[in-house]
Formats: structure tokens, C-alpha cells, sequence
């Protein structure tokens, strides 16, 4: 039997391809560095649907939709969320979400892919005591993201940066919060229902949570000055220096160098510049120190360790981090579970039984 199911083909997908040895991502038969930095989100949105809706516009109708849906979101979510902003964020931003109805339309998709983005900013005002800003529907999406927090327009730079973190993350094979939203779509579950269950299995700090505790990990190292001496105690406890180490590559992830370069083009002289140059010096440190510890595996830098870096540059505070990965991963999330539900065949491993065995009665 396979733990953690190494291995195992539980779908068959047109949508993306992870090559762990080659180190590359494919989405829809484009190479990842194809479209980060080249395509909008909302134009990536619309390669991930194409076939699973029969209403699915064209790209520029597509944006206005999706602007739409920000204000589809905003209108009815905004009273209850000064419920919701005590709660943790994440947990706040997935129970807003539940609140949206398990219907099936483009118009329902479009509003769950809209939702983290709107959500998230809102939740961070009220936390700060400040009011929701609403969003521009003609704007782009995460120019509008930028905007809700700030109460400014961003400048191209940043706007640019964060929609390309929004598509680098767009989708990723059948990672764990993805297989559970196909899991629950399987079972022909409103998409809603589908999609709380992927938002359910990226909180984990081995899935979505490591960004939030990649900067943790910089902020002690800092403090600590000696990196090597840092990193390998943790691995004596029997820890794991978050941003490196994936089930399925074990050469460099891909997405780790294009988030990279993006933190490098806004950095510059700068506090990014300077916390990048820190970043990297504690990267090659870690590679090191987990080449001794682990020398049988190759664990290398993920796409979590630049992210940390690009959502600080970006002006999130790191218990948002996942928040905003949640606002990428949900476009592939939804063209999951549509995938998934064209099958029409409910996902039902079995299970080995190894518990007590009841005495048989004569
Ligand atoms: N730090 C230290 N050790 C690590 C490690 C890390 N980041 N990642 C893997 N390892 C070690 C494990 O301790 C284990 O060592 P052992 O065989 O001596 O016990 C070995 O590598 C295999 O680990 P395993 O948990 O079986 O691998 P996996 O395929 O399940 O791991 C992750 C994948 C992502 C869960 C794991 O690399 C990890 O926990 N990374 C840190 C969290 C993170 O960055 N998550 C974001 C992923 S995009």
C-alpha cells in the first residue's frame, strides 16, 4: 500500500503537468514561463475553464465577469464580516466563502474564484479597525486586490507582480488540496462544497501554510546571526525549514525561480533588495545544511520560500500569505472539480483493514 499515495494516477487531467525530475509545470499545454509575466490571471482563468462551461466568453468579457464578481462578492459578504474578522484570517475568509450558494454556473465560479481576493483585503481593514473598500469592477483583479488593502492604486510594478504570482500558482497536478476538491466533486457536491474542501487542505503548514513560517524562520535567523547553526537545530528537533523540500520534484521547483526573479525586479536598493540578498544567503544555507542532513534525498528550495518574499514586498502580513496563494490555486480548484464531475464516477478508495476482529459466533 502506498502512504501518502506516492504514485498513485488518481485522475487523468488536461490541465497541468508537474515533472518532479525535469523540473517543469505545464498548464494546458503551456510551459510555465509562457504565461508568468505574460498572460493576466483572468486570461489564465479562462485557459483553466475553456470546456467546462458552455457560456465561458472571450478573454476581455471574461475580466469584466470576473470584475463583476468582485462586487458580486463584496455586496452581499461585507455586513457579516465583522462576525467572521475575529477569527484567524484564513479561517474568517473560508467561512465568508461558505456562504456562497453550491450552484454550478460560470457565475458561480467566477464569484468563488473572485472571493479570496475580495475577502482578504476586507478582513485585514476591519482587523485594523479601518472599513471595507469596495471593489472597482473595471479594474484588474490584482490591481484591485492591492487597492481593497491599501486605499490607493498600486503601481504597475507591484500590480504586475502579484498577478504573476496569482498565475504561477494557479494550478499544480493533483496536489493535496486539489485532490480534495475532486474528491468532493466527485461526489457531485455543489462547487462551493468542492472548493471549501481544497481551502480545507492548503491551510496545512506542509501544503499552503509554509509561507507565514518562512518569514518567522528569516525574522530568527536575523536575530540569531548564524544561520548554519539555526537551521541545523531545527533539523536536530526533528523539524523542517519550511520553503524547501516537495513530494514531487526533487530537482529546484520552477516556480521558485520565476517568483524569485519577480521579487528581484521589485527590490532594488531597497528594504525588498536587501531582505532578497538576506533570503538568498539563507537559501544556499539551507541547501547545504539539508545536503548533510538528508543526503539520501534531494530537498530543494519550493515555490513557498519566494512567495513569503514576493507577499512581504506585495504589502500582506505573513497570516495572509495563504489567503492570497488560495486566491491563485482557486481558478485550477474550480476547472478541478468541473473535470472531475464530467467523469460522472464518485472517488472511493478502499481501506485495509488492520483493527481487532469480532469473535465469530457459533
Ligand atoms: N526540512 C527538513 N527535512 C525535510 C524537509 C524539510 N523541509 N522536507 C523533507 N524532509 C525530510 C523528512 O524529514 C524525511 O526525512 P527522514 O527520511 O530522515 O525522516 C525525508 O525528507 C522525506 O520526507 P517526507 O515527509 O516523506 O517527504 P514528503 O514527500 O512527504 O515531503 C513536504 C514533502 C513538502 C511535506 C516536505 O518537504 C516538507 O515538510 N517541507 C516543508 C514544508 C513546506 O515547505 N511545504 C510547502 C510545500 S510546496
Amino acid at each position: 500500500m502506498a502512504n501518502g499515495l506516492d504514485d498513485v494516477v488518481a485522475a487523468e487531467t488536461v490541465l497541468s503537468d508537474v515533472d518532479g525530475l525535469g523540473g517543469h509545470l505545464t498548464i494546458r499545454g503551456h510551459a510555465l514561463p509562457e504565461l508568468a509575466g505574460r498572460w493576466r490571471y483572468a486570461q489564465v482563468i479562462r485557459l483553466l475553464l475553456d470546456g467546462f462551461f458552455d457560456d465561458l466568453p472571450g478573454d476581455d468579457e471574461l475580466a469584466v465577469r470576473l470584475g463583476e464578481a468582485r462586487m458580486e462578492v463584496f455586496e452581499p459578504l461585507t455586513p457579516s464580516l465583522s462576525l467572521l474578522a475575529p477569527l484567524e484570517i484564513y479561517s474568517a475568509m473560508r467561512a465568508g466563502m461558505a456562504l456562497l450558494p453550491d450552484g454550478e454556473t460560470l457565475t458561480d465560479a467566477l464569484r468563488l474564484i473572485a472571493a479570496p481576493a475580495v475577502l482578504t483585503p476586507a478582513l485585514l481593514r476591519l482587523e485594523r479597525g479601518e472599513q471595507p473598500i469596495a471593489p472597482d469592477a473595471k479594474a484588474d483583479h490584482a490591481a484591485d486586490m492591492l487597492r481593497m488593502l491599501k486605499g490607493s492604486v498600486p503601481s504597475p510594478a507591484l500590480a504586475t507582480a502579484l498577478d504573476t504570482y496569482l498565475v504561477t500558482v494557479c494550478d499544480h497536478g493533483l496536489n493535496a488540496s486539489t485532490f480534495a476538491t475532486r474528491v468532493v466533486a466527485s461526489t457531485q457536491a455543489g462547487l462551493t462544497s468542492a472548493i471549501l474542501a481544497g481551502l480545507g487542505a492548503l491551510k496545512g503548514p506542509l501544503h499552503g501554510g509554509a509561507p507565514g513560517p518562512v518569514i518567522e524562520m528569516l525574522d530568527a535567523i536575523e536575530a540569531d546571526g548564524n544561520a548554519a547553526g539555526w537551521l541545523r537545530a531545527k533539523i536536530a528537533r526533528g523539524e523542517r525549514i519550511m520553503g524547501f523540500g516537495h513530494r514531487i520534484y526533487r530537482v529546484r521547483d520552477p516556480r521558485a525561480d520565476v517568483l524569485k526573479a519577480v521579487v528581484r525586479q521589485l527590490g532594488g536598493a531597497g528594504a525588498t533588495g536587501r531582505r532578497l540578498a538576506f533570503a538568498e544567503k539563507v537559501e544556499q544555507t539551507a541547501l547545504e545544511v539539508l545536503r548533510q542532513a538528508k543526503p539520501s534525498r534531494s530537498i530543494q528550495t519550493n515555490v513557498e520560500f519566494y512567495t513569503a518574499l514576493l507577499l512581504e514586498a506585495a504589502g500582506f502580513p505573513a497570516e495572509a500569505f495563504t489567503n492570497v496563494f488560495a486566491a491563485g490555486r482557486v481558478a485550477g480548484w474550480v476547472a478541478h472539480a468541473r473535470e472531475q464531475q464530467t467523469t460522472g464516477r464518485l472517488i472511493r478508495p478502499l481501506s485495509r483493514y488492520v483493527g481487532p476482529v469480532p469473535d465469530l459466533v457459533a
